[in-house]
């Protein structure tokens, strides 16, 4: 495991985003696993610039997102589509054939979820996958339970991420109750992992994933156990660990 201690969350963007633009300069097609949420914004923003800028290329890069709700159409400003395409897509020239999310408004879920497997097995599985951390230890839509998932499924979403991400809708009942999610197996497949935590709202859990046991209940503890995991924290986040 390897930590980056930054001062604060624009450090934490520029760090992460220059591990993530180096993994395109040496792979120009690589596989790129990304997330939503705040945690990436600033990390989008900065390759965006950098790709102003001439210095980083999307044309070849293949993109599989973790997750998306369920039943939110990919126009609504609400779905993860919506997102990565605002926050990214839409602003470097990546081909949006190499683009994959899951869909969440499809009628056939279990397809859904067998086909984003295939999916992203077919391209190669990821180069480097981009993590944020939930409230309550999750990662993706992995929640707290009793065992950890293997691949891409349907989840019930936890109350504290219902109130967690209400921030983004109207108010806590318009947040969807389910998602579609990349499991924890899916994940760790990863060849690389990269996650961003910045705040002291997450110091506790941060902790509790990677110095803990590794448990179902903290998802994210799973990842002490991935042989490539770099972790960008700021000083915030990194209140209660030694590093
Ligand atoms: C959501 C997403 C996760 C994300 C987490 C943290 O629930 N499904 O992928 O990592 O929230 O979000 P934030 O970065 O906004 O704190």
């Amino acid at each position: 495991m390897k930590i980056y201690r930054a001062h604060n969350y624009q450090d934490m963007s520029r760090k992460a985003a220059n591990i993530l633009s180096a993994q395109i300069i040496i792979k120009p097609d690589c596989v790129l696993g990304l997330a939503t949420g705040s945690s990436p914004i600033g990390i989008y923003d900065q390759l965006v610039e950098w790709y102003k800028k001439d210095d980083l290329d999307f044309s070849r890069v293949k993109t599989v997102n973790l997750d998306e709700y369920v039943g939110i159409d990919e126009d609504n400003p609400q779905s993860y589509h919506y997102f990565m395409k605002q926050n990214l897509f839409s602003r470097v020239n990546i081909d949006m054939k190499n683009v994959h999310i899951p869909e969440g408004t499809n009628p056939d879920m279990e397809g859904e979820c067998l086909s984003y497997e295939r999916a992203i097995e077919s391209i190669g599985g990821i180069d480097m996958q981009l993590l944020g951390l939930g409230p309550n230890g999750h990662i993706g839509f992995n929640e707290p339970g009793e065992c950890f998932t293997r691949k891409t499924h349907i989840v019930d979403l936890a109350e504290s991420t219902i109130e967690a991400n209400k921030r983004f809708f109207e108010d806590a009942s318009q947040v969807p109750r389910q998602a579609i999610t990349m499991g924890i197996g899916t994940i760790m497949k990863a060849k690389k992992i990269l996650m961003v935590v910045d705040g002291e709202k997450k110091a506790k859990v941060l902790k509790e994933a990677l110095t803990g046991e590794v448990t179902p209940k903290v998802p994210a503890s799973i990842l002490q156990l991935h042989p490539d995991f770099t972790l960008v924290a700021d000083d915030e986040a990194l209140k209660y660990m030694n590093v």
